[in-house]
């Protein structure tokens, strides 16, 4: 049976930056406030002209350079996004054409933060049922576009940004040793993007209304996130008959730094062992795990590290995805 490693990472950020400062001109907050109860200094926002299929083509062709491989190799094309370009043609339909990967199919995933590992374990089954050699995973969003800047209680968390991984059959790069994803669409209410599908269409009422924006319950997600983290990891843990002191370091879905305080401390994990990239780009949703696993990836982890991803968000949804690093 091959196995799935992932072959190349890529990753990229709007270049302009939004800092807390700047937002205490657009609304009734400080940047004290947004620091100490978020750990978010200053997120990326998209350019008017750049929409997520433009974020997401930067960061596939970086993953496909570092993976050596050519744009007509990729049989398949995963976006993992709540912020597609349009409804329909799916946003990795648009970034085939903008990669020219003729030979790829290709379609959007929709499980919010968690949509990246999500990908992943599609991605693995694919290829470990032979079906396909070379997949292109990313996660990619504009949040910057859905999120009501009128709302202090959302709009200084977001940002925008996309990564991408290509998961290829055998060969160079961190094995993926295991898959775990979990959802619950009782709890689905708190956090929402309510106008825009076919229960609330585009309406004058729905625009006026402000229902085209995130609607979040911040505490009752604050609490999933807590619960939800560990549970994740665990239980991939328990099926693959690893323990926690197995794993090197973990990237986890960046939403606050005090949730992932709150792990590092139950775990006992120093926060070094922790990725941390919320302070420089805030939540980018189903981007911040790519991109944390990129810029990882750059550090030239060592042979036999294994890395533990988890994600949590809407849905709700979570995943986790144990890697370990290979010997060249
Ligand atoms: N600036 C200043 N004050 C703000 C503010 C802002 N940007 N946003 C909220 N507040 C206020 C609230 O209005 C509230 O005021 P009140 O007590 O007068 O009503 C006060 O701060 C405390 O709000 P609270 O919701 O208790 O803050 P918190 O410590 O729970 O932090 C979040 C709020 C949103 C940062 C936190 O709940 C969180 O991170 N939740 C998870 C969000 C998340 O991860 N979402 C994505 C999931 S993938």
């Amino acid at each position: 049976m091959p196995r799935a490693v992932i072959s190349g990472t890529g990753a990229y950020v709007p270049t302009r930056v939004l800092t807390n400062k700047e937002l205490e001109s657009v609304i009734d907050t400080t940047a004290d406030w947004i620091l100490s109860r978020t750990g978010i200094s200053e997120r990326r926002i998209a350019l008017p002209d750049e929409a997520t299929s433009d974020l997401s083509y930067f960061a596939a062709k970086q993953a496909l350079e570092n993976a050596k491989l050519l744009s007509t190799d990729i049989d398949a094309i995963i976006v993992a996004t709540v912020t597609p370009d349009m409804l329909f043609p799916s946003t990795a339909c648009i970034i085939q054409a903008k990669l020219g990967a003729k030979n790829a199919v290709a379609f959007d995933l929709s499980a919010a933060c968690t949509g990246f590992v999500y990908g992943l374990q599609l991605a693995v089954q694919a290829i470990e049922s032979g079906s396909w050699r070379h997949v292109l995973v990313v996660g990619a969003e504009t949040l910057s576009r859905i999120v009501d800047w009128q709302d202090r209680n959302t709009c200084v968390l977001f940002g925008d940004g996309a990564g991408a991984a290509v998961v290829s059959a055998d060969g160079k790069g961190p094995r993926i040793l295991g898959v775990h994803l979990g959802a619950d669409g009782t709890e689905g209410h708190v956090l929402t993007l309510p106008a825009g599908g076919s229960r609330l269409p585009a309406s004058l009422e729905t625009v006026n209304g402000r229902r085209h924006f995130v609607r979040m319950n911040g505490q009752e997600v604050y609490k999933f996130a807590v619960r939800i983290v560990d549970e994740a990891c665990s239980q991939l843990l328990d099926k693959l008959g690893l323990n926690y002191e197995d794993v090197d370091f973990y990237i986890p879905h960046q939403a606050n730094l005090r949730i992932i305080e709150g792990f590092a401390k139950r775990l006992k994990v120093p926060l070094a062992k922790i990725a941390v990239n919320l302070d420089r780009y805030g939540n980018m949703s189903g981007a911040s795990i790519p991109v944390a696993l990129h810029e990882f990836s750059e550090r030239q982890p060592r042979a036999g590290d294994k890395v533990m991803l988890v994600g949590f968000g809407g849905g709700l949804t979570w995943g986790s995805c144990l890697l370990e690093w290979q010997v060249d």
